[in-house]
C-alpha cells in the first residue's frame, strides 16, 4: 500500500527527530512492502519567518490530502515575545481545531529497562505502569472566550472554560471504547467541587457510562488525580480530562516514564486521519546538538501505524525496537545511567530503525 504523511517537522529539535521517524517508517516500508510518502510543510517559527504566518493554508491543506501528519514541534525563544495570536503555538492549536482532532492519546508506559529513569520508589512502580490519558483537546479553556479588560481595580484578562455536553460525550465515548480495549478501568478527572463546567462533564460521562457498563468508572478531582499519579499512579488504566487539565497530568505522566523524551502522543477526530506528535516541545537548549531524544517521535509513528493506517503488526515491530534499543544498553542523553551506551539522536534513530523486523 501506498501510504501519504504529511510532515511538519517545525522548530527546535523539531526536524531532528522527525528525520528519526520518517527513517523508521521507511524500514517499516521496505520489510513490509508498503510506500510512505513524505511531503514535508512548514507550520510555527520557521512558517512565521518563511511566509508571516504561522499555519498557511498550504500546510492545512496538504494535511487534508494526507492519511496522516507527522509533527514534531514548534516555537522557541526567537518568537516568544510575539503577541497570543501570532505565537508559533497558535499552528498547533490551529491544526487541532481546524482539523477537527477532538481526541488526544497520551500513553504513559514505564519501560522495565528504565525504571532507573523513574524518579518513584521502585515499590510504587514494581511491576511496571501503563497509564493512557485521554485530553480532549478542541474545546474548554483553550478555545473559549478571551481577552483583555478594564476592571475597577484596573486591567484584567480572562480565558472561558466552557464545554458543551456534546464535546463531554463525544471525548467519553472515545474514553470508554479505549478502556474496553485496555483493562476495563476510567478515571474522569474534572474539578466538580467548584466548576459548573465540571459539573456538566461529570453528567455527561454518567450519561455515557450507561452504555459501557463492562467499564469500571470513578470519578476524581483534578487536585487529587496530581497527587494519587505520584502516590499510587498504579491504580490507574484510562484516565479521561478536559483539555488543560489534560495538558498538565499527562506532562506529570510523562514523568513517570523516565524523560518527557519518551512518550508520543496521537490526536484524533472522526475517521483514520490522525496528527501524530511527541508531548515534549521544541527543546531550544539542545537544538542542533545531536543530543535530542527521537523516542517519543518514533513512538509516535508507530501510533500512526496503529491508529490511522490499521497496520498494527507494523506498529508493534517499532515498539519492539524501541525496545531492543533500551535492552541492549543504548541511551541518548537524557536518560543515560551508569553503564550504558551513549549515543546521540542520529545513532539512535539507525539503531532503532535497523532493530526493526518482520
Ligand atoms: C501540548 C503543548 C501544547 C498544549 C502547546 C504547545 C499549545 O503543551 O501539546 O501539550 O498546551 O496543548
Ligand atoms: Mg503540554
Amino acid at each position: 500500500m501506498e501510504y501519504k504523511i504529511a510532515v511538519i517537522s517545525g522548530d527546535g529539535i523539531g526536524p531532528e527527530i522527525t528525520r528519526e521517524a520518517e527513517k523508521a517508517l521507511a524500514k517499516v516500508g521496505q520489510n513490509y512492502g508498503h510506500r510512505f510518502t513524505f511531503n514535508h510543510v512548514l507550520a510555527g517559527g520557521c512558517a512565521i519567518d518563511e511566509v508571516g504566518q504561522c499555519l498557511p493554508d498550504e500546510t492545512l491543506k496538504a494535511c487534508r490530502d494526507s492519511d496522516s501528519v507527522l509533527f514534531g514541534a514548534v516555537g522557541g525563544p526567537k518568537w516568544d515575545d510575539l503577541p497570543g495570536e501570532q505565537r508559533p503555538e497558535k499552528a498547533v492549536l490551529g491544526l487541532r481545531e481546524s482539523l477537527g482532532l477532538y481526541g488526544n492519546l497520551r500513553p504513559a508506559l514505564l519501560f522495565p529497562e528504565l525504571e532507573d529513569a523513574c524518579p518513584l520508589k521502585p515499590e510504587i512502580i514494581e511491576g511496571g505502569l501503563d497509564i493512557m490519558v485521554v485530553r480532549e483537546l478542541t474545546g474548554g479553556i483553550y478555545f473559549g472566550d478571551k481577552g483583555l479588560c478594564e476592571t475597577e481595580n484596573g486591567p484584567g484578562a480572562y480565558d472561558v472554560e466552557i464545554y458543551t455536553e456534546r464535546e463531554v460525550e463525544r471525548i467519553a465515548r472515545f474514553a470508554f471504547l479505549m478502556a474496553m480495549k485496555r483493562n476495563g478501568k476510567l478515571t474522569s478527572v474534572d474539578k466538580a467541587n467548584v466548576l459548573e463546567s465540571s459539573r456538566l462533564w461529570r453528567r455527561t460521562v454518567n450519561k455515557v457510562a450507561k452504555d459501557f457498563p463492562e467499564v469500571e468508572l470513578s470519578h476524581m478531582y483534578v487536585d487529587n488525580a496530581a497527587m494519587q499519579l505520584i502516590r499510587n499512579p498504579k491504580q490507574f488504566d484510562v484516565i479521561v480530562t478536559s483539555n488543560m487539565f489534560g495538558d498538565i497530568l499527562s506532562d506529570e505522566a510523562s514523568m513517570i516514564a523516565g524523560s518527557i523524551g519518551l512518550l508520543p502522543s496521537a490526536s484524533i477526530g472522526e475517521g483514520t486521519f490522525g496528527l501524530y506528535e511527541p508531548i515534549h516541545g521544541s527543546a531550544p537548549d539542545i537544538t542542533g546538538k545531536d543530543m535530542a531524544n527521537p523516542i517519543a517521535t518514533i513512538l509516535s509513528a508507530a501510533m500512526m501505524l496503529r491508529y490511522s493506517l490499521g497496520l498494527s503488526s507494523e506498529a508493534d515491530a517499532v515498539e519492539e525496537a524501541v525496545r531492543v534499543f533500551l535492552r541492549e544498553g543504548y541511551r541518548t542523553p537524557d536518560i543515560m545511567s551508569n553503564g550504558m551506551k551513549q549515543v546521540g539522536t542520529r545513532e539512535a534513530g539507525d539503531i532503532i530503525a535497523e532493530s526493526i523486523h518482520r
